[in-house]
């Protein structure tokens, strides 16, 4: 039997709907208090003896438009001076970069993230990689990630950017569907994208687009016109189910009728089920949050395998994917109030978080989120007990609904528990206890 038939033949419902976000995300966070900035100034101090490789994520979190349904804090370009918002950036990583805790880390990413990162021009992106380059330390095998709306990424800024060293190019692909590009505000055609991703993978990058279903109006047929094109391409997939956020343009289209609405949740689980199906079958391997890979390098990404241990080191206005062990933060959205922060020597940190002995084990739990195995081992010596002892009720209840599989070394998603990951995630958040 496929792996997609296992998954086809598993439709049983087990949760009403798909949950596709675990818990402990940035939006959980408190809001930064005078003592949990010191406690964070205090941990930075340390040195860091996680033997992780991690990631550093300096966003550009601009756009020259924006997506209909985008969440993302950024800011319009014309509303910015770029070259100080880059000085602004620079100082933040170099902060960073001064203190014991990243002194004695090694990064093996570089990933420029957003925001729109191929808004600034090539060299502008160059310059501020050498920039990491100089201020951290980068380990002998290193990747370079780059993302972009093929818009702004001429292909003489990809020709650039190749002949750099840039490994991957993340591209909002988001749908192959003009008449669902036009209605989500996309500012280029399916064919621009399909233009840029050729150009790219014939320079050898490692292309990663972000591709979207449950959008409204979109069809079973329409989803598999993407999939396929996509894997026509030779692309990487990130596959994000839609989220139809407050504030968004997509939810004031919705509610005044200018969109249709989304599918239900057993529309969202079908299209799921279809993505994981065709993909599955054309060699693709599911990894991470929503990541679906041919690329050997993605299944042994450390700051995803090293989750909650590693790191990732995340700057720039508005960003909110950063963690360093029990610390997770987020930035100032705001580019005028990030900039004035940064200016006067301060840490431009909005939201912080800092985990509890038990909230660490709760977050070692998400590893299932992850399609990661949580080892009894590794659970052990980090806390001196075992996840059973922990969680009993929660881990027999998941055994005996098919979820998940334990044996002495690990606890695994079996292939139904991969359905309703984000489930099974929420299962070990503190209100289930
Ligand atoms: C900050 S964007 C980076 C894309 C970048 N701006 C580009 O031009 O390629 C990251 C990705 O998050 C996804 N995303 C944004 N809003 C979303 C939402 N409301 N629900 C689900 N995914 C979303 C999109 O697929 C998007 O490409």
């Amino acid at each position: 039997m496929t792996k997609a038939s296992e998954l086809e033949n598993n439709k049983s419902e087990v949760y009403g709907s798909r949950e596709n976000w675990p818990p402990y995300t940035y939006r959980d966070y408190p809001d930064i208090k005078p003592e949990t900035y010191k406690a964070f100034m205090e941990f930075l101090n340390t040195e860091n003896t996680s033997g992780r490789l991690m990631e550093l994520q300096p966003w550009i979190s601009l756009c020259d438009s924006k997506c209909a349904f985008c969440y993302f804090p950024t800011t319009p370009t014309t509303k910015v001076q770029i070259e100080q918002y880059l000085s602004m950036l620079k100082k933040e990583l170099a902060m960073y970069a001064s203190t014991k805790y990243v002194k004695t880390s090694v990064f093996d990413e570089i990933v420029l993230g957003g925001g729109t990162p191929s808004v600034l021009s090539a060299e502008q992106m160059i310059d501020l990689i050498d920039f990491c380059k100089e201020n951290f330390n980068i380990n002998k095998e290193y990747f370079i990630k780059i993302s972009g709306s093929s818009k702004t990424l001429a292909l003489k800024k990809l020709d650039k950017l190749a002949e750099y060293g840039v490994f991957q190019v993340d591209m909002g692909a988001q749908t192959f569907d003009d008449k669902l590009r036009k209605m989500l505000c996309l500012p280029d055609s399916a064919a621009d994208v399909e233009a840029a991703i050729k150009h790219a993978r014939k320079l050898g990058l490692c292309v990663c687009v972000d591709i979207m279903y449950n959008l409204p109006g979109q069809t079973m047929e329409s989803w598999e016109n993407t999939l396929k094109k996509t894997i026509e391409l030779d692309a990487e997939v990130d596959a994000y189910s839609l989220h139809v956020d407050p504030g968004t343009l997509l939810e004031k289209m919705i509610k005044n009728g200018t969109s249709p609405p989304q599918g239900d949740a057993e529309h969202e689980k079908q299209l799921h089920i279809k993505a994981h199906e065709i993909l599955t079958e054309a060699g693709y391997k599911a990894v991470g949050h929503d990541r679906y890979s041919r690329v050997e390098w993605h299944m042994r990404e450390n700051c995803l395998n090293g989750w909650p241990w590693g790191g990732i080191l995340t700057t720039g206005a508005g960003c909110f994917m950063g963690y360093l062990q029990k610390f997770s933060y987020s930035n100032i959205e705001n580019i005028n109030e990030y900039m004035e922060t940064v200016a006067v020597g301060k840490l431009p940190i909005h939201r912080l978080s800092e985990s509890t002995t038990e909230d660490m084990m709760r977050r070692t739990m998400t590893r299932l989120y992850l399609l990661l195995p949580v080892s009894k081992k590794e659970f052990m010596e980090k806390f001196g007990t075992t996840p059973e002892k922990v969680f009993p009720k929660q881990l027999e209840k998941l055994k005996n609904q098919g979820l998940i599989e334990i044996d002495e070394q690990e606890i695994r998603l079996t292939k139904k528990g991969e359905l309703w990951k984000g489930n099974i995630a929420w299962e070990f958040a503190p209100k289930s206890s």
